[in-house]
């Protein structure tokens, strides 16, 4: 192909949900956070990016669901292209276009799977036939937890202790058939406000005011020997309560922030308690909550209890819609954009 042609290439990701959170960055140049994380890829939500390096465009430009994206997603998308074009040796701007299956601003984590396919998309334009251990560690310089969604099933992001950062990366723990029975009960609610401060920002702050935050560092690694442990034997009645305790540990870290950081609604804060109680009537651990830095909340259960479960935190005021979702896969190349 002639240098002078566009060079285009498409990939799409799904967004993650992490059990073990990542929450505050040790080197900002190189991306590298202070702890370990552990997510789901989830299935049936995607986005799908098509990038493609035009040697007659003066500017990138950036397209979200066929519209023109706002002035701070297209800079932060061109910072992402950077760094590709200094890898590739091109001064090309690029075109990209990405597309979610999924309501951008729903709370679901459009920003990891979009800059997971952003990476896979933009290297393999570019002619970089890059490792996904590689394209995961670019995507986490758009969003940290992006660099998980490169892969499928249960992953893991090590944290390293390299001060080069080349032990951090993502690598997938169990594939996304790996527990078959398992389900995420997403709960989107009509009260979540927009987030007013980005992630990145806010974890920085945590590090810095948060009068608990090295109580949860010091705690972390233990949580998640064993939160690894009861993902690889599928023991949903380690793993829940252990995923409660780790998402009031990050909340605890928020809220204790100097200005606080509160994510939850009252809807949010009723769900919580309504799975606190159905695990306490039932006399096991038949669900397990977790969220972001958002008020949606994702409820783990097995397959046998997730429609009695969705029945009953289904009927909770303002709860929108209710997804249930599997373990998905990782990120792929799609042969779509190809001129
Ligand atoms: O990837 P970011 O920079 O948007 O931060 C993600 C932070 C959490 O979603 C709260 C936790 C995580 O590990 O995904």
């Amino acid at each position: 192909m002639p240098a002078s042609s566009p060079r285009t290439a498409s990939y799409e990701a799904a967004p993650n949900i992490a059990l073990v959170k990542y929450w505050g960055v040790r080197d900002e140049s190189l991306a590298l956070p202070y702890n370990s994380s552990i997510s789901v890829t989830l299935d049936r939500l995607r986005t799908r990016t098509t990038v493609s390096f035009d040697p007659s465009l003066a500017e990138d430009t950036f397209r979200l669901n066929g519209r023109p994206a706002p002035p701070k997603a297209l800079a932060s998308v061109s910072e992402l292209l950077d760094r590709v074009r200094a890898a590739a040796g091109t001064p090309d701007r690029a075109s990209v276009d990405s597309t979610n299956n999924f309501p951008t601003a729903s709370g679901l984590a459009s920003s990891a799977s979009g800059f997971a396919a952003l990476a896979g998309a933009s290297t393999a334009a570019a002619g970089l036939a890059w490792s996904p251990r590689k394209v995961s560690q670019l995507a986490r310089f758009g969003s940290g937890s992006a660099c998980r969604s490169v892969f499928g099933g249960f992953v893991e992001w090590r944290a390293g202790t390299r001060a080069d950062g080349r032990d951090c990366y993502a690598r997938p723990l169990f594939g996304e058939g790996h527990w078959p029975a398992l389900r995420d009960l997403v709960l989107l609610l009509d009260d979540a406000p927009e987030k007013e401060v980005r992630s990145a920002v806010a974890m920085q702050s945590t590090v810095a005011t948060s009068p608990e935050y090295s109580r949860r560092q010091q705690e972390l690694p233990d949580r998640i020997r064993r939160i690894r442990r009861a993902i690889a034997t599928r023991d949903a009645a380690r793993l829940f309560p252990l995923i409660m305790e780790e998402c009031d540990s990050f909340r605890a870290v928020c809220e204790t922030t100097r200005p606080p950081l509160d994510y939850l609604t009252s809807t949010s804060r009723t769900l919580l308690a309504e799975v606190r109680a159905l695990n306490e009537e039932a006399g096991r651990p038949v669900a397990g909550y977790t969220h972001d830095a958002g008020a949606h909340l994702h409820v783990f259960v097995l397959d046998r209890d997730a429609a009695a479960v969705r029945r009953r935190l289904g009927k909770v005021p303002k709860v929108r819609q209710t997804l249930l979702l599997r373990p998905g896969p990782g990120g792929r190349r799609t042969t779509g954009g190809a001129r």
